[in-house]
Order: C-alpha cells, then structure tokens, then sequence
C-alpha cells in the first residue's frame, strides 16, 4: 500500500536504519525491487527521476508503481518523484501521484548550474507549501555533488552541476544545514559529502578526505531530527565492472561508496539511500553475459529475466545491508 515517505523515514529513524531508494525506469526494475522487498520484509521507496518519465511516459511509471502496490499489497511502498528541477515540475508529480517529491533547488532550473542558498530557500519552501497542503513529503537538497579531489562535478548527462566546483560547495555546511531546514520545514535533506552520480565517483578506493562520512555526523549532530538523504549511493562492485568487461563491455576503472561507509552513514542520521547505477550495472553485466552464452537466442524475455534477477539480488543485498529486514 502507498504510504508517505515521512511516516517511512520517522520509522527508520526510530529503529535506527536507512531505506535504499531505487531508481526505477521500467517493468523489470519495478518488479526487481517488489521481489527484493517481499523477500525479506523490506519496505519501498521507488524514485523516478525525470529521465524515467520521459523514456517511460508518465501513464507508464505511474500505472507501473501502481501496479507494484497492487501485486504487493501488504508492502509499504512510497513513490517519489527524484531530482524535480522547479516548483512546477513537483507540482506535476503531485498531480500525477506521487506521495513524495524532491525539490532539488541546489541548482537552478537548468539541473547544472549551481544556485544561491536564498533560490534554494525560496524554492524549497514554495514545493513545500503546496505539498504539505495535499499530504505529500518534500526531500530537498544542500550543497553539490561532486568530486572533492578533482572538483569535477560529474556526469554531463542527468542531474548534477556541470563542470569544475569549488570545495566548500561540495560539502554541506551544518549551520547552513540548520538555517535551511528551519526555514523550508522539509521532511528530508540531501547532503553533499563527496558522492556524485553514475559510475565514475572515485579514481581510487575512497578515504575519509574525499568521501566526508565525518560531515555526516557533524550535520547530524546540528540537526538531529531532520532525516538525511544519500545521493550518489551506489557502490559500484568491482565483480559487476569484471562480468561486463569479460562479456565484451568496457568500462574503465572506477570505485564506488563502500557499503561499511553507508552503513556508519546511517548510524549518523543517514535515513534514505539513492541507488541507480547499482541496477544498471547488474542487468547489463546479467544480459551481457546471457547474450554472450547464447548467441543464438533471440526472445527479449530470456535475458530480461536473467537481468532482472540479478537486479533483484542486488536489491536485497542492500535491503540487508541497511537493516531493512523486517521493518516493512
Ligand atoms: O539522478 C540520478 C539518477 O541516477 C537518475 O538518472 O536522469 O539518467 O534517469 P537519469
Ligand atoms: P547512483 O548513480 O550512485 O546510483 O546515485 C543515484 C542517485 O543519487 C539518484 O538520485
Ligand atoms: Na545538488
Ligand atoms: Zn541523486
């Protein structure tokens, strides 16, 4: 059943766990993460991003998550609307359903360009104002993402600020954390710790001075009872990179967050967890094996399944990983 995020996240803070949010774009990734969840008694946060509306149509995702509720009636699901760019792109996910929506006013409208702390401010309270009114949850977001070693902000396609950082900009400031949050009454923050999205996060397996789990707590410790989000949260498994390269894929070398980072993340106030790439890794490696195997197969459904699969496990990997089992 559609539940708020809110009611999910107090949940996960009182008994002191963190919930991945899986990115979802189609019918297998949907019933990848519902198989995971019913596995082990997790519940659900399925997050389309506006790159999922656009390849799928908003009637697709919406009927797809509804969908989802109906197979798996006893789960707590709650859909949420990733990385909304404007007011009125929140507004239009409110409309088409969503429980939940996030306002990423960190940047401006264009998704790349880096805003003032009184945009974000003013944004994030306009969203707030019309959500709170229907019932539904609002994550913001404070500080870019980005790499801290090379200031690099990222990927050139998706959401994410474009070109080269400053430092301070790609940490979260706990004061600023604290001002932010009294003035927009948000029920989720996103932080910047160094994390970025898609892949290629880290050129190295990462240490404390490019991936901030320290700024975690000392956000959680100004500001205790707001619930903090994790973008970027993949953690890239060198065995999926190994699969996808063997199978005839090439992808360079490149490090994800650590799981163990995650789970002292969570220890710090870290309650919502955003994973993508995780996915995109496992059903390519999955289908790229398949095809390899069997070249002579041509039904959609025979490496959809072995892609789906794989998704799954890893979704309930991260289910247990986070504590999740059952708390849904
Ligand atoms: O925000 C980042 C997510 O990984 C969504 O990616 O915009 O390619 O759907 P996307
Ligand atoms: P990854 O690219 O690390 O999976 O992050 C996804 C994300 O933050 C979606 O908002
Ligand atoms: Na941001
Ligand atoms: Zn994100």
């Amino acid at each position: 059943a559609l539940v708020s995020m809110r009611e999910l996240l107090d949940h996960a803070a009182e008994h002191g766990y963190g919930i991945p949010a899986f990115n979802v774009n189609n019918l297998e990734q949907v019933q990848a993460v519902m198989m995971a969840a019913d596995a082990v008694g997790a519940p659900v946060i399925l997050q389309a991003s506006a790159g999922a509306r656009k390849y799928a149509g908003e009637p697709f995702i919406k009927h797809l998550i509804q969908a989802a509720t109906e197979a798996y009636p006893h789960i707590p699901l709650v859909m949420h609307q990733d990385h909304g760019t404007s007011p009125k792109v929140c507004q239009g996910a409110i409309d088409l359903g969503f429980g939940s929506v996030m306002m990423d006013g960190s940047l401006m409208e264009d998704g790349k360009t880096p805003s003032s702390f009184e945009y974000n401010v003013q944004v994030t309270q306009q969203v707030v104002a019309m959500a709170h009114k229907v019932g539904v949850s609002v994550e913001g977001e404070l500080g870019c993402l980005g790499n801290l070693e090379t200031g690099e902000a990222g990927e050139e396609d998706g959401i994410g600020a474009v070109g080269k950082l400053d430092h301070s900009q790609m940490l979260t400031d706990p004061e600023e954390a604290a001002l932010f949050v009294k003035a927009t009454q948000l029920d989720a923050l996103a932080i910047a710790i160094g994390t970025s999205h898609g892949a290629y996060k880290f050129t190295r397996e990462p240490t404390g001075d490019i991936l901030a789990i320290s700024r975690v707590k000392e956000i959680h410790a100004r500001i205790p009872n707001t619930h903090l989000v994790m973008h970027g949260s993949s953690s890239v498994p060198q065995d999926l990179l190994a699969m996808i390269n063997q199978y005839g894929g090439q992808m360079k070398q490149t490090f994800g967050v650590p799981v163990s980072e995650i789970q002292e993340a969570i220890k710090h106030g870290v309650r919502k967890v955003n994973i993508d790439t995780d996915i995109r890794l496992a059903m390519t490696a999955a289908a790229r094996k398949f095809m390899f195997e069997n070249p002579e197969k041509f039904d959609a459904r025979e490496w959809l399944k072995p892609a789906r699969e794989a998704a799954m496990n890893i979704c309930k990997q991260r289910y247990l990983e986070f504590g999740c089992e059952g708390q849904g």
